[in-house]
């Protein structure tokens, strides 16, 4: 994250103290697990979200939003409303990859709203809740909100999207579900796919297999102190779709596994339009395997 905001974060941790900040990750957690909502102050609420959640959610939007800049080339996207934005999270992830685009942020939480304010003095924060119609914006942001906000929102959402639309969920069987369902809704509305898929063609995913990505996320030392953890980063998985008004260009494939390396072998598992593949790759074959050691969990495999 933008090291603006992660001073602030800081601050923030330093003012509510270390002991009360870890007693509110801790109820945080548990509420998230029991699908309910931590009844907690709202500084040490805002504060223990920054600090143990904010920078995986960001991770994961940046990595999400960088694709679809790439997908969409030279379509404009001069304005973005940030749906359930939090604290801000996907806002500034928009703003590191669409740096020109007009930011909204809507989001129910009024705390929550004050913080991102903080970290995107420039954009506009309004509290409200998802109810009634969204103004239209080039490019609208679903991050982590729609497993929250519970209501077939997807199509009023696709409504205000003039560009594109990127729904991002937790990359678990749970978060796959509604991003599958997202897909299927909105393709049948005539949406055209710009990320993670290949092809517009049905899911070829089965349960009880789920299609997520991972994100690195470096911890600072307060995050690792907060969860008692040791190492110094967590991947932070992700499920997504992006879709958009107009056809992109899309690749041949997605790498859906993190490759595997092995001595003049690299084994990619991909989804393509013709369903999954496991593509073997040798050293033998030198262009296609310098192209597949760059190639990660999430990127795209080929043209067509
Ligand atoms: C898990 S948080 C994600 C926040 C942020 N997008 C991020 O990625 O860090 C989900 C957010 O959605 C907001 N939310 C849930 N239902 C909402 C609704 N009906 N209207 C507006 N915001 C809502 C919550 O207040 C919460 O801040």
């Amino acid at each position: 994250m933008p090291p603006h905001v992660m001073r602030a974060i800081e601050e923030r941790a330093e003012a509510v103290g270390f002991a009360a900040l870890k007693r509110a990750a801790t109820a945080m957690s548990e509420a998230y697990r029991d699908g309910r909502i931590a009844r907690l102050p709202d500084a040490e609420r805002t504060t223990a979200y920054l600090v143990t959640r904010m920078p995986a959610s960001y991770a994961a939007a940046y990595a999400v939003l960088r694709e679809v800049r790439h997908r969409l080339g030279t379509k404009t996207v001069a304005s973005v409303l940030d749906i359930g934005a939090g604290t801000g999270a996907a806002s500034l992830a928009a703003r590191a990859c669409f740096p020109d685009a007009a930011i909204t942020m809507v989001e129910r939480d009024a705390a929550f709203v004050d913080a991102a304010r903080q970290f995107l003095p420039d954009a506009v924060g309004r509290t409200l809740d998802l109810s009634g119609r969204l103004p239209p914006h080039d490019l609208v942001v679903a991050a982590y909100s729609l497993g929250e906000i519970r209501e077939p929102v997807a199509k009023q959402l696709w409504q205000s999207a003039r560009v594109a639309l990127v729904v991002i969920e937790p990359g678990t069987p749970q978060g796959f579900s509604l991003i599958r369902g997202v897909r299927a809704e909105l393709l049948e509305a005539g949406a055209q796919m710009v990320a993670p898929c290949p092809a517009e063609t049905p899911c070829p995913i089965v349960d009880p297999d789920w299609c997520h990505f991972a994100a690195r996320v470096e911890r600072s030392s307060i995050h690792r102190r907060v969860k008692d953890a040791e190492l110094g980063y967590e991947d932070e998985k992700y499920s997504y779709v992006a879709l958009a008004r107009e056809a992109v260009a899309l690749p041949a494939g997605r790498v859906v596994r993190r490759p595997q390396q092995r001595p003049g072998l690299i084994v990619l598992e991909t989804c393509t339009a013709g369903g999954l593949r496991t593509e073997r790759v040798t050293k033998r074959d030198r262009e296609a395997f310098r192209a597949a050691r760059k190639r990660s969990w999430g990127d795209d495999w080929g043209t067509v």
